[in-house]
Parts: structure tokens; sequence; C-alpha cells
């Protein structure tokens, strides 16, 4: 390719003070610490305090990633923020409260939804802008506040979701790298599978709906456990071979952090050493759209991504939906 390339030159992330324990939990509904720890790999997450939701921690974690990568607010043209829980059920869009807040006075915005899938889909918009010249600096946000939508007395769900933001700031880059390939995918006649029935257009809040508890996550487990192992890795291996690179040229693979079983699994299947995907799900749980940059960046910390290095992204989630991509890591 011979345009400009996008390259990552900020992150930033931001997860609420507040820790919830598997035993905390397990005080809650009939769970145990040790029943959380072996069928997810989670040991705590993080809970929205008062006065956080969803824009508030895509705020900080932004505002981060512009500190990082010296950008002022005016210089950025877009601002994406990946969610499924944003502080408004219509409008406005949690990005613009996110422009406002950062000062973005330039910047276009608008939310991406796509669940847990959401910070690839959103990588992977932000970089067609860069690509065709037309923007040159994105901010892209993942964010989720799942919390506010557990069932506290539904042990299949409750013990697995926490909140937190994640974000990246995509420039516009002369030299090549960045996004070599990418696979997105959605298989929406599984939507069951995942969902939140009430409060849309189509079954609108009621005080029967409310009552019978329609406003809470619901998931079939073993379903959803069935397709994460499979359909994107299979996606994760076809943008391998789109990039002209093998899964063993892979240096990490960021996936999204569901449960650890789920990416111990997948690495068995791709024939490569668990440790060849980033794990850091013990920390904070599944945070949907701000699993991937909540990885990417505790990752970058602890050394584990050089400049030069190949990356992985793997997501998928509710819709059902899935989004792999190659990545060559230029350095922050
Ligand atoms: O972004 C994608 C989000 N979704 C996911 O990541 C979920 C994918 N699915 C999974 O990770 C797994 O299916 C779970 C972790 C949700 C469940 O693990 P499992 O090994 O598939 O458990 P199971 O559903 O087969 O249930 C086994 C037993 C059941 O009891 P019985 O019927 O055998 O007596 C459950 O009621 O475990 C019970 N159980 C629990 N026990 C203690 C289910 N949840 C809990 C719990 N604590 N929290």
């Amino acid at each position: 390719m011979n345009g400009p390339s996008p390259r990552i030159t900020g992150l930033g992330r931001y997860v609420p003070a507040r820790i919830v324990t598997n035993d905390e939990l397990s005080t809650m509904v009939d769970t145990s610490d040790e029943w959380i720890r072996s069928r997810t790999g989670i040991a705590e997450r993080r809970f929205a305090g008062e006065g956080e939701s969803t824009a508030t921690m895509a705020a900080a974690a932004g505002s981060e990633a512009l500190e990082q990568a010296g950008v002022k607010p005016e210089d950025v043209d877009l601002v994406i923020v990946a969610t499924s829980t944003p502080d408004f059920p219509l409008f406005p869009s949690t990005s613009c409260l996110v422009q406002s807040a950062l000062g973005l006075s330039r910047a276009g915005a608008w939310d991406l939804s796509a669940a847990c899938s959401g910070f690839v889909y959103g990588l992977v918009t932000a970089c067609q802008f860069i690509e065709t010249g037309s923007q040159r600096c994105i901010l892209l946000i993942g964010a989720d506040t799942l919390s506010r939508s557990l069932d506290f007395s539904d042990r299949t769900t409750c013990v697995l979701f926490g909140d937190g933001a994640g974000a990246a700031l995509i420039q516009s880059d002369p030299e090549a790298g960045g996004l070599l390939s990418f696979v997105l995918g959605a298989d929406g006649s599984r939507a069951a599978d995942l969902e939140v029935v009430a409060g849309g257009s189509r079954s609108p809040m009621t005080a029967e709906r409310l009552a019978l508890g329609q406003n809470w996550i619901t998931m079939n487990g073993r379903e959803v456990y069935r397709f994460s192992t499979t359909v994107p890795v299979t996606a994760l291996v076809q943008a391998t071979e789109r990039a002209g690179v093998t899964i063993q040229d892979l240096d990490l693979i960021v996936a999204h952090q569901a449960n650890a079983r789920i990416l111990q699994t997948a690495a068995h299947n791709l024939g490569v050493p668990e440790d060849r995907f980033y794990i850091n799900v013990e920390r904070y749980g599944n945070t949907s759209a701000a699993s991937i940059p909540l990885a990417l960046y505790d990752a970058c910390v602890e050394g584990r991504i050089k400049p030069g290095a190949l990356l992985g992204f793997m997501g998928f989630g509710a819709g059902l939906t899935w989004a792999s991509a190659i990545w060559r890591w230029q350095g922050l």
C-alpha cells in the first residue's frame, strides 16, 4: 500500500476504583471464588461508582491517549466510541459527550454498536478514513458499563462482567504499517444467544417488562462459548492469510477478554502456546468493547509489545459479531 498508514500513537485507559472480588459476589449469589476462577479465570472486576458512566470513563481514557501522543484536543478529526451501554438510550450519543468533555472542537463524533467486537470494528473503520487521506487523527474508544445491566440474581451472567474504558489515538503516518488485513463478520440469526430484550424500539420498557427482568442481560453461555472458540478463531486465520502471514508469525494475539478458558482453547486450536494470547481477564472480567484496548494498554505497559511486532486482534461477542485484524505495531 502506498498511501498514508494508520499508526497508534497514544493509548489510554480508565477503570473504576471499586474492586469487586469473587468473594464479594459470593455474598450476593450462589457462587464461589473457586467456581469463577476455574471456569473463567476471573479473580476480580471493577464496577462504576456514583457519578461514573460510559462517557466519563471514555473521556478519561481518551484524555490519557491524547496526552501520551502529545496531541491537542482541537487537532482530533473524529471521535468514535464503541459501546453497548451508552449514557442515554437514544441520544445524544456517548461520543458527543466525550467530544464535549475533552474539548474536541473540530471532531465529528458517533457511537459504534458491535458489542464486544466493537473496538476492532472501530479500528478497521478508523483506518479507512486514515488510508484514504480524508482524516489524519482519530480518537477511538471502547467503553462499557455492563454492571448496570446485570441481573444479580442470575449467577450464570453476573459474575462475568466488569466496567472500564480503553482508548487509542490513531494518526496518519508516512511509513507503512498499522492495519495489514481484517475480517469482519456477523450472524444475526443468533441474536438471542446474548441479549437485553427490553428498552429498545421492539420492546419499549414498561412496568410489566421491568417486573419480568427484561432489562437485564441474558445469555446462552454454552452456545456463546462454542461460538467464541471456533468462529473468531477461523476469522483470525483468514485475516493472517489476507495479510500474507501465518498464525505462527504473530508475536501477540490481543483478543477480547471474555474468559481465560476461551483464549486457552483458541490457542490450542491454533497450535500456538497459550502465552501467545495476552490475558488480563483476571483483573477486569469481561469489559465488552473496552477489553481489547485495556489488554493492549496493559500489554504495552508490561513490555509485551515491541516496535515492529506483528499483532492479531480478535474480537467476538453479541450480535453475534466477530472481527479480526492483523496489525504491524510501529511503536507509540
Ligand atoms: O463476550 C462474550 C460473553 N460471553 C461469554 O464469554 C460466555 C461464554 N460462556 C462461558 O464462558 C461459559 O459457558 C460459562 C462460564 C458462562 C459457564 O461455564 P460452563 O462450564 O459452560 O458451565 P455450565 O453453564 O455448563 O454450568 C455448569 C454448572 C451448572 O450447574 P448444574 O446444572 O450442573 O448443577 C450451573 O448452574 O455450573 C453452574 N453455574 C454456576 N455455579 C457457581 C453457572 N454459573 C455459576 C456460578 N457459580 N457463577
